[in-house]
């Protein structure tokens, strides 16, 4: 608005995240011209450092789009000139107060809006909002906080920090991110399914056999393993990007696409879901492997992961949504590092056509023969359908194609990073990509008894190799429900 100005400081700054993600995406943003006219940056963080070394240390991992090289530099002057640093301790009043002090004087004769972005480990998230909001919320315009996972390790945990931060900012000034909801084709889901005919009508247990969401990532926890090992891949990976994928993939059309209406939708899903099974779990880890003349350690040999951990770093589950669209219809979720690719999908295998007439003409058996609808979030966005064809020629030969979007060939601009999406949002307001404290009660009330139990069992993780397709479970886990784990990256790539 005219009139007004917008700060953003990154509580945090000198972190892994701010420097690769939220700089960045921040400078993305004002090139692109995303962000109001008046704006200023702050860096906060314990280090002493100045405005300069903030600067120096920013500058190294602002990038240019590839399709915007122009002006790039001048640009990033620009943008580094409106950045500063002040140093304090996280749980300091009295240095909130003087970073105050300091944003006053960037927003003096402006309406003033605050953004905290905090980049910081969850344990001083409270003291850092209390601080904030009693020392450095703005007086007259709007303060907003955005905070990032790990929300707690389970339903009582994640309630209590949700009952704290409330205690100094309500719902709608907490902007709760999954940066997965920032993803171009995670937000095109909707797009697909509520745009075109074609779709809609399929979309329930009628036509659908089963939904598959899968993350893989070919790397270990190299680095993390402190912070990993008190989590592992279903409260790292499904409890929040997964989940939150199926809620969208499976949600009845909202009454709107108003925040609050798509969320309600949402939320539903999330609290239909039929309690976890154990059976319906498989838990791996990976060991060290030898390739290619190098070795590639175990999870365990982590220096900072203990030698005994059990911490899954794989899993796969089938989960079920006990509603009048889904009953029966199996959502298969799988996810693992060290993995031997790297890729996020959402595919849907339809059922077969009854008294298929073609059934003769297929090389391959039947079960080949059914249509899969593929939804790539990454890398290589796309989105493709399986259909059979006619191989041309003389005889009745059919094989399997693709109808295939493939995002960089018909739109070649480079595609926005999920966090540029959702801080744009959060100055703007927007919540619909934010998850709501229902929203991640019902996501942790789904998976906290499984978490317990697993651990308090003690279940061993299966063992699998690093740069393998990870455990031989998920198979048999697929193959309980009649399913075969579609290929990731698979013919289409
Ligand atoms: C994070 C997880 O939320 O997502 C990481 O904590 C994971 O373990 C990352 O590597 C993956 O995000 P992306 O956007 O690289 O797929």
């Amino acid at each position: 608005k005219a009139g007004s100005t917008v700060s953003i400081t990154v509580v945090g700054a000198s972190g892994d995240l701010a420097r690769k993600k939220i700089f960045p995406a921040l400078f993305a943003l004002f090139y692109e011209d995303c962000l109001p006219e008046h704006f200023t940056i702050f860096g906060y963080a314990r280090s002493k450092m100045s405005d300069e070394e903030l600067r120096n240390m920013i500058s190294e991992t602002l990038t240019c789009r590839i399709d915007k090289r122009e002006n790039c530099s001048d640009k990033m002057d620009q943008f580094l000139q409106r950045c500063f640093y002040h140093s304090g301790q996280y749980n300091s009043e009295e240095n909130f107060s003087e970073l105050d002090k300091k944003l006053k004087e960037k927003e003096v004769g402006r309406l003033p809006n605050r953004l905290f972005y905090l980049s910081i480990p969850p344990n001083i998230f409270v003291d850092v909002v209390r601080c904030a909001s009693h020392c450095a919320s703005s007086a007259n315009g709007w303060t907003r906080v955005i905070v990032e996972k790990p929300f707690g390790r389970d339903l009582e945990s994640s309630g209590e920090l949700t009952r704290c931060l409330k205690q100094h900012l309500s719902e709608d000034q907490i902007f709760r991110i999954d940066h997965y909801l920032g993803k171009e084709l995670v937000e095109n889901l909707s797009v697909l399914r509520f745009s075109n005919l074609v779709f809609e009508p399929l979309w329930s247990r009628n036509y659908i056999r089963n939904v598959q969401l899968i993350f893989s990532e070919n790397f270990g926890t190299e680095g993390r393993g402190g912070y990993f090992d008190n989590y592992g891949i279903i409260r790292d990976i499904m409890q929040n990007h997964l989940l939150q994928i199926l809620a969208l993939f499976a949600m009845e059309t909202p009454v709107s696409l108003d925040a609050e209406d798509i969320r309600n939708e949402k939320v539903k899903v999330l609290r239909s879901m039929r309690p976890l099974q154990i059976d319906d779990l498989i838990v791996g880890q990976y060991k060290g492997h030898s390739a290619g003349g190098k070795f590639y350690p175990g999870y365990t040999e982590d220096p900072t992961v203990p030698n005994d951990s059990l911490t899954p770093t794989f899993a796969a589950a089938a989960l079920f949504i006990n509603n009048a669209r889904w009953d029966g219809v199996p959502f298969l979720m799988k996810a693992g590092k060290a993995l031997h690719t790297k890729g996020a999908e959402i595919r849907v295998q339809f059922r077969h056509v009854p008294g298929n007439l073609y059934k003769r003409n297929f090389g391959t058996d039947l079960d080949k023969a059914t249509n899969e609808l593929v939804l790539r979030v990454q890398p290589d966005e796309a989105i493709y359908l399986r259909i059979n064809n006619k191989v041309p020629g003389l005889g009745m030969r059919l094989d399997r194609s693709d109808l295939n979007l493939l995002y960089k060939t018909r739109y070649p601009k480079e595609i926005p990073d999920a966090y540029e999406r959702l801080l744009l949002d959060a100055i703007e307001g927007e919540r619909r990509l934010f998850i709501r404290s229902d929203e991640l009660d019902a996501a942790w009330a789904l998976f906290t008894p499984l978490l317990k139990e697993l651990e308090e069992r003690k279940i061993a993780p299966e063992l699998y190799p690093y740069g393998s397709r990870g455990p031989v479970g998920a198979h048999y886990l697929a193959a309980k429900y009649n399913v075969r784990w579609g290929d990731l990256g698979g013919e289409n790539s």
